[in-house]
C-alpha cells in the first residue's frame, strides 16, 4: 500500500514497500549518514519484508527504514533497525512519516513493543524517538565498532 501525504516542498510524499530498484538509492543515502553504514547486500535480504518502506518525494527516494519483527515466548518484539533521510531531505518530516508508518506495520503484524538502538550523542534521533513515546530502556557501552554507547529505547504498544 502506498500512503501519499503533502511535503513541506509542495511535492507528495509518498511512502511503500521498498523494491530492488530503490537499492542504489538507499545504499546512497546509508553511506552518506553513517560511519559503519549497511552494505547493499544488507538491504537486499529485507525485500519484500513489511518494515522495508521508503519514502518517495518527486520521484526520488528522500529516505527509509527497516524494521522487522521476532517472535519470543508469548511476545512479538518489533525492532527499527535502521532509518535514515537524504541529508538534503532532513527537518521535513520525512523521518516522522517514515517513523509513524512503520510503527502502525508493526502494530498491524502484532508487535506488542518495539525497541530501536541509537547511538548516545545522536540527539536529533533521540529527540524524534522521543516524540514517538519511545523511552530509553538501558546503555550498551561500546555497541558501535568505533566504541561509542547505544542506548536502547522502547516503546510499549
Ligand atoms: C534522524 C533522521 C532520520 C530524522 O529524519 P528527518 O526527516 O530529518 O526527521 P523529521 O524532519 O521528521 O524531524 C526532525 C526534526 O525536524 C523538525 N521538523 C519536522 N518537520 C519539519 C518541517 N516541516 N520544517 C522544519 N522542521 C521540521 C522536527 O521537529 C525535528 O526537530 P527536532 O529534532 O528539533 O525535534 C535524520 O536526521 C537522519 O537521517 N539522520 C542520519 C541518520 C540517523 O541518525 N538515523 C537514526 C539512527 S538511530
Amino acid at each position: 500500500m502506498t500512503v501519499r501525504v503533502p511535503a513541506e516542498g509542495g511535492d507528495d510524499l509518498s511512502i511503500r514497500g521498498a523494491e530492488r530498484a530503490d537499492l542504489l538509492a538507499v545504499v546512497r543515502i546509508e553511506n552518506a549518514s553513517f560511519s559503519q553504514p549497511w552494505p547493499y547486500d544488507a538491504f537486499e535480504k529485507f525485500l519484500g519484508e513489511p518494515g522495508f518502506l521508503v519514502a518517495e518525494c518527486g520521484g526520488e527516494v528522500a529516505g527509509y527504514v527497516v524494521a522487522d519483527i521476532t517472535q519470543t515466548i508469548g511476545r512479538r518484539l518489533g525492532h527499527v533497525k535502521d532509518v535514515a533521510v537524504h541529508p538534503e531531505r532532513r527537518g521535513d518530516g520525512v523521518g516522522s512519516t517514515l517513523l509513524t508508518r512503520v510503527l502502525a506495520v508493526l502494530t498491524a503484524h502484532g508487535a506488542d513493543s518495539v525497541k530501536l538502538e541509537v547511538r548516545r550523542s545522536n540527539e536529533t534521533a533521540k529527540r524524534l524517538y522521543r516524540r514517538f513515546d519511545f523511552e530509553a530502556l538501558r546503555v550498551v557501552p561500546g555497541y558501535y565498532a568505533d566504541g561509542e554507547d547505544a542506548i536502547v529505547m522502547i516503546r510499549g504498544n
